[in-house]
């Protein structure tokens, strides 16, 4: 019988984060807010046995009158739990310990001295060692409750890691989910694979099962439209929604005329020759452009992007019969970025444009199929699928396309210009064999213009930047170190082989601070 984890969410912005490691560790999981946690607790899943529970972050402060509490039950039902942060306040405050509010602020790089060795720590962390952690806490625990031993303490959390070994209840207060934890993977994965016994049988493969699924339950006999951007996230999503409700689906590819060069044809060819997915091409570059005139406010951009994409989807939705739901490749950091997570305190950073970007009188229902997990997760989830690799690789290419890549007001000739400097700059990126090493990589038309020499003359023309990162979900990243020789040729045939140029510079600004795109 399989087996699953449950993770109770107090509102932490870093909650699928717990989930993606419970996934890496080959465990089934599923996520409830706190207020259906009871419910949850009590009820049978199809996807298994519960193993195992883990109280999550969040916001609130334990002494408040109506901070979120766990179902008192969970205490008394055998099963192992681990509690992160608000998670490890909780569990003391309602198992008798203390906590006290305010005065102990900790947030950032900590270290945690370990006091004893404890089957969380097994294999990774021995006693007397001190190790690297992330916290975020104003809040700390005081008093333990009966049966707990400290096993872990910080400069500013006295009881940073403790154990009840008996009930098998482990808390910590700081973020093991996170990479600035280093070893905090490890001991997610001790907790579900030792603690609570877990087998660690589940693969890609049960994810996309379930996630079809879902999909079937979702739409029933409905009709679904799959917005095709050529990314790997639209991509994926089209190819499993395909798998769950077969020609109940029908893509459609809008091309905005905010596309790289040749990305149109090369998208709708790929579809055609790989699937057998109903797929619309519909031009509308010519309405996008007219609405964009005058906008140069990056908000403002991505707005109108989402709006107009609903009016076309709509609209051809129209055509086929009328469709109930509007499938996206919406990600996680899409949505975490777009819109405050369970009222917790995240803040809107962009309006990604399949997220919060979409206009609020939208008709169709949404299909997001993808909501839960990060980049590199689709991608191994599109392998599983069986789509090929030049796709699976491809770097991501934002919704709104190269509109948020002009600073300042667009114009078809500004356009132009930017698709031949990012096809120069890409070709060299292919050819020097970099192209899977890097996550992002793109040029930025600058609404500056320099003087240069060129011949005898002068010009003055306009500067571009080029941008390239690394990251592994997009929610950090820093800069590719591209060695100066690589820069200095880009720049030379960018500037020899596009008329108009006459500059280019390097972005080294990582993730945060800066974002990966610039607007
Ligand atoms: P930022 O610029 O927020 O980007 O650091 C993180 C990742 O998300 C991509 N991105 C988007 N993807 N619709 C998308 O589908 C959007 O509106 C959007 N905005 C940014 C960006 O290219 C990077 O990979």
């Amino acid at each position: 019988m399989a087996e699953r984890i449950l993770i109770i969410d107090f509102g932490s912005q870093v909650t699928q984060l717990i989930a993606r490691r419970v996934r890496e560790a080959g465990v089934y999981c599923e996520i409830v807010p706190f207020q259906k946690a009871d419910q949850a607790l009590k009820a049978d899943s199809p996807h298994g046995v519960l193993k195992g529970v883990i109280l999550s972050g969040g916001p609130a402060s334990t002494t408040e009158e109506y901070s979120p509490r766990a179902p008192q039950d969970l205490f008394n039902m055998g099963l192992p739990v681990f509690g992160i942060c608000y998670g490890e306040q909780t569990i003391c405050a309602q198992l008798g310990g203390q906590v006290e509010a305010g005065h102990h602020r900790e947030f950032g790089r900590s270290f945690l001295e370990i006091k004893e060795d404890c089957a969380l720590f097994d294999g990774v962390w021995e006693k007397g060692q001190k190790h690297q952690v992330w916290m975020s806490h104003g809040d700390r625990v005081t008093k333990l409750p009966d049966g707990f031993r400290v096993v872990g303490v910080s400069e500013g959390a006295p009881f940073a890691a403790i154990a009840d070994d008996k009930r098998r209840i482990y808390a910590v207060q700081f973020h093991p989910e996170v990479v600035h934890t280093p070893d905090g993977a490890k001991l997610l994965r001790n907790f579900v694979r030792k603690v609570a016994g877990c087998q660690g049988e589940w693969t890609m493969k049960a994810y996309r099962e379930e996630a079809i699924e879902k999909i079937r339950a979702q739409v029933g006999k409905g009709k679904v439209i799959c917005g095709l951007s050529g990314g790997v996230d639209s991509s994926v999503a089209a190819v499993l929604i395909h798998e769950a409700i077969g020609d109940q689906l029908t893509c459609v590819f809008v091309d905005h005329g905010l596309l790289r060069k040749g990305e149109g044809e090369e998208v709708v060819r790929l579809f055609r020759e790989h699937y057998n997915i109903p797929l619309v091409h519909r031009d509308a570059s010519e309405l996008f452009l007219a609405k964009l005139t005058g906008v140069s406010d990056p908000e403002k951009k991505r707005k109108t992007i989402g709006a107009l994409f609903i009016d076309v989807f709509e609209e051809e939705a129209r055509k086929i019969g009328g469709a109930e739901f509007l499938a996206q490749g919406t990600l996680y950091p899409d949505v975490i970025e777009s819109i405050s997570f369970h009222g917790g305190p995240s803040v809107t950073i962009k309006s990604h444009h399949n997220v919060g970007g979409l206009p609020e009188r939208m008709n169709m229902k949404l299909v997001e199929p993808l909501r839960e997990l990060f980049k590199d997760e689709v991608r191994d989830l599109g392998r599983e699928l069986g789509l090929p690799e030049s796709l699976v690789g491809r770097h991501p290419f934002p919704g709104p396309g190269l509109a948020i890549r002009i600073p300042g007001e667009i114009t078809r000739e500004k356009l132009d210009l930017l698709r031949e400097i990012d096809a120069v700059y890409l070709d060299e990126i292919r050819k020097a064999g970099l192209y899977d090493a890097i996550w992002q990589a793109f040029a930025v038309l600058l609404p500056v213009r320099t003087v240069g020499v060129m011949g005898d003359g002068r010009t003055y023309d306009q500067a571009c930047a080029l941008r390239a990162v690394t990251s592994t979900d997009g929610m950090t990243a820093d800069y590719y170190p591209f060695p100066h020789d690589f820069l200095g040729r880009v720049a030379t045939r960018i500037i020899n082989e596009v008329r108009g140029v006459n500059r280019v510079v390097y972005d080294i600004t990582s993730k945060p601070p800066g974002t990966i795109e610039w607007e």
